[in-house]
């Protein structure tokens, strides 16, 4: 009667003293397991005299019961804590603000290159891309610029080799078109060009749109009524484009192309430095020379040519006033061509 009383205590205190529903398996083992300490009591029923084992095999059951109800009930109770802490542990902290995926857009020179493609290739111009790394000859020679004209000179071209250089501007196009087509021909030729310059409006790589149609009959007239045409697309309707004398050794006559400021719309602003209009591209009707370079009979053909800065076109389009922005991988300055 005594060891059951003093089991009785040190299970309760035990079995009060656990933190794990582990530890209560322990202490079930350690008390009613096989050989647990009130098991073992059970063995100890033949040296009770036999008019008390009734009532030790009663007391001993009652204690077997009273330990199992209490290892049960701080059961329940640490199950439930262990419950909630793994609820705690496992939540989301559904108040922090998520990461934004970032998405990328076309750069503004990309934009204005597509735009001017489509709206040539919709009065039937073909795309044809001519190397970066050019011979002398379709750069210069084939385009009638003689060996010592001021534009081969170290200060304008970069020259790989004595007879290679990188393209100065996209007009080897030309020549590369029609030396291996025949006329008809309605190409353009986009691309990077290169030339020993930097400044705000000038970058030593910078990219042109070459434009050439060879035909019967082609005229000045039809140059300015494309460019016309094409510049009302770009800009808008109410865009108007004039020509000026000029001189270029592959155009005869040659022209520069001046479009109304799309800021003043003619009125005169800084844009246009209060002219109302802006200088946008050469051009001309292609040098008999040049199309007899490539063999085709300047009697029977002629070709109408203009080469357009895509940079001057993008600056003057979202009023860009140094050229270098556009080159400087500024994700601030790029994301606002984003298209909404
Ligand atoms: N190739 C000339 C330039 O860079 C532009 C041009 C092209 C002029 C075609 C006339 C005809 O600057």
């Amino acid at each position: 009667m005594q060891d059951y009383s003093v089991i009785k205590e040190k299970a309760f205190e035990e079995i009060e003293k656990a933190t794990s529903s582990a530890q209560l398996v322990d202490l079930r083992v350690k008390y009613l397991g096989k050989t647990g300490e009130i098991s073992l009591l059970m063995k100890n029923m033949k040296d009770i005299a036999p008019e008390e084992r009734a009532s030790f095999g009663k007391v001993v059951n009652e204690l077997k019961t009273e330990v199992e109800s209490k290892i049960q009930e701080k059961d329940t109770l640490l199950k439930e804590i262990e419950f909630k802490n793994k609820i705690k542990a496992e939540s989301l902290d559904i108040t922090l603000p998520g990461k934004k995926q970032e998405t990328g857009n076309l750069h503004p020179l990309n934009i204005v290159k597509n735009q001017i493609i489509d709206a040539f290739t919709g009065m039937g111009f073909e795309v044809f891309e001519g190397p970066e790394i050019e011979l002398d000859y379709y750069c210069f020679e084939a385009l009638n610029i003689p060996k010592d004209h001021p534009a081969r000179d170290m200060q304008d071209t970069f020259y790989v080799k004595d007879d290679i250089v990188l393209r100065p501007h996209t007009s080897p196009g030309q020549i590369r078109t029609m030396e291996n087509k025949k006329p008809p021909i309605k190409i353009l030729s986009p691309g990077r060009v290169y030339r020993a310059d930097d400044d705000a409006s000038h970058s030593p790589m910078f990219h042109q749109i070459e434009g050439l149609v060879v035909d019967k009959n082609v005229s000045l007239c039809d140059l300015k009524g494309l460019l016309n045409k094409f510049f009302k697309t770009i800009f808008d309707e109410t865009t108007e484009i004039r020509l000026r004398p000029s001189y270029f050794p592959f155009t005869e006559p040659s022209v520069e192309v001046d479009v109304t400021c799309s800021k003043c719309h003619g009125k005169g602003c800084s844009l246009c430095k209060g002219t109302g209009w802006i200088e946008i591209l050469g051009a001309g009707i292609v040098n008999k020379k040049v199309l007899e370079n490539c063999g085709i009979d300047s009697n029977e053909y002629s070709a109408l040519a203009f080469g357009l800065g895509i940079e001057r076109i993008t600056m003057i389009k979202y009023g860009i006033t140094d050229i270098r922005t556009l080159f400087a991988n500024n994700v601030k300055f790029l994301k606002q061509f984003e298209r909404r």
